[in-house]
């Protein structure tokens, strides 16, 4: 069978594969150990443009071999920082009031893709499959193609695909569909993303899209679908109830003397929906003064893109609430928000869910949203939490056992926070099963699996890439 060569803007490090890794991580991962690959990408590390150019460094574990290059600051600044994180971040997450065009920016984006594209070459073999992953790569392909690469190449991209509408603010959108349109299988969380993706093929340029979701545009013909990642929820079960009587449990246990406790757990961006979230737990405390002293929100939020502005200001926004809020229901006993921003083990995390009563999961927009299937994953199944869940998270779509609410509906969330608190056992348990049953069925090895099979389908391909 072919190789696989997985390529995306962070790698894990074989040591992270082992442990703490996400999942997207664990499900790369278990494809390359199973099948033998590469994976491609960035070390997370500035360095200087020697020491770039000398790249990529490799490191083999097993049938493994992880190759890492650093970015010189500016392909950094411009690449990263800029034109992924400060444009196609917000705008694909309907942010358009926080987004920032810089033309040189996008310049580096396509700069650092084609510097990264013709460093991948020389590690390719001619029957290799190649499958990138998210918004930092669009025109990863189209560099490829230009090299003369003629391996099948997938894209996969995890976070939502923007109405055509919405995606009309990033001035050079028709280049990036353009570039989008050199893989040969793109996937979508979501079908909302997928349509999103067809109406701008079809009502922007003319394009057509067919059964099976093929698409003839710009002169190419490519495959479309919907692979909704998961997680593994048997193996996340497991580890919560291992990990149940570990220290870190028992202390939060007892420091919350017999209170309700309600988590979340995000890394710190605007699309999260934090500050909502904050203010639907002070209004449950303003309107049920039965829950104040009662329950406590632990909301762990490690900093993230930290030099990017609007990163800085959630921050500084998040923090001026949670004090307001705790200023006015703690006590000298009892602290209403417990708002960490630090980076936890993910297996504590998931013991941590399973003593919760409530998970909080309440993005303003998400591709999909992993934890909110943690999270329902790692309940006891005799007495599980319930998971109050965004109707604008991808998972929304297979979650409809969960509470679904609007984050933009304070009061919406605030009562659903109320339910939550006092569904009965019979309830949570039936809502329970039946999520399990979905993340089962749906599981994150049948994303890999349906993913890669319909990469391996697509017929080798020989045409060039659409002339600029
Ligand atoms: C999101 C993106 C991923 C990214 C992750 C962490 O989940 O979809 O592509 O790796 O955030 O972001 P960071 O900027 O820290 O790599």
């Amino acid at each position: 069978m072919s190789r696989l060569v997985v390529v995306s803007n962070r790698v894990a490090t074989p040591t992270e594969t082992k442990g703490s890794a996400g999942g997207l991580a664990v499900a790369v991962f278990g494809a390359l150990k199973d099948m033998g690959g590469v994976w491609f990408g960035w070390s997370g590390d500035v360095v200087s443009e020697a020491v770039a150019n000398a790249g990529p460094n490799l490191e083999v574990d097993g049938a493994v071999t992880f190759a890492t290059v650093g970015l010189p600051r500016r392909d950094y600044d411009q690449y990263y920082r800029g034109f992924s994180n400060a444009m196609l971040w917000p705008v694909f997450h309907y942010r358009n009031d926080l987004a920032v065009y810089e033309r040189d920016e996008y310049a580096g984006y396509r700069r650092v893709n084609a510097w990264l594209a013709h460093k991948l070459i020389k590690l390719l073999e001619p029957d290799d499959i190649v499958w990138v992953h998210d918004y930092h790569l669009i025109p990863f392909a189209e560099a490829l193609r230009q090299q003369g690469v003629g391996n099948r190449l997938g894209f996969f991209l995890h976070i939502p695909f923007p109405s055509p509408q919405i995606l009309l603010n990033v001035p050079p959108h028709e280049e990036l569909v353009k570039s989008l349109c050199c893989y040969d299988l793109l996937g979508f969380q979501t079908a909302t993303d997928q349509t999103a993706f067809h109406d701008y093929i079809v009502r922007h340029v003319r394009g057509t899209v067919g059964p099976g979701g093929q698409v003839e545009a710009f002169g190419r013909t490519l495959r479309t679908g919907v692979y909704r990642i998961g997680v593994f929820p048997d193996e996340i079960a497991e580890q919560a109830e291992r990990y149940e009587s570990r220290q870190h449990v028992l202390e939060l246990k007892e420091s919350l003397e017999g209170r309700k406790l309600i988590m979340s757990v995000d890394r710190l961006d605007y699309s999260k929906g934090l500050v909502e979230r904050f203010r639907a737990f002070e209004q449950l405390l303003e309107k049920a003064p039965e829950w104040r002293g009662n329950v406590t929100l632990v909301q762990i939020a490690p900093p993230t893109r930290s030099d990017v502005d609007t990163y800085q200001q959630i921050r500084q926004h998040l923090e001026y609430e949670a004090g307001r809020i705790n200023g006015r229901y703690s006590g000298l006993d009892y602290t209403a928000i417990r708002y960490l921003n630090q980076r936890y083990d993910r297996l504590k995390l998931m013991s941590l869910f399973r003593e919760s009563q409530v998970g909080f999961v309440t993005p303003l927009r998400d591709g999909m949203n992993l934890v909110a299937k943690e999270y329902v994953a790692a309940q006891n199944p005799d007495d599980p939490g319930v998971l109050v869940l965004s109707c604008f998270a991808g998972a929304a779509d297979e979650l409809t056992s969960a509470l679904l609410v609007n984050p933009h509906d304070i009061t919406g969330m605030s009562e659903a926070l109320q339910r939550a608190l006092s569904m009965p056992l019979a309830e949570r348990k039936r809502r329970h099963q039946a999520s399990m049953a979905v993340l089962r069925e749906n599981n994150l090895g049948v994303w890999r699996d349906a993913f890669l099979a319909d990469l391996r389908g697509v017929p080798p391909i020989s045409e060039p890439a659409p002339q600029p």
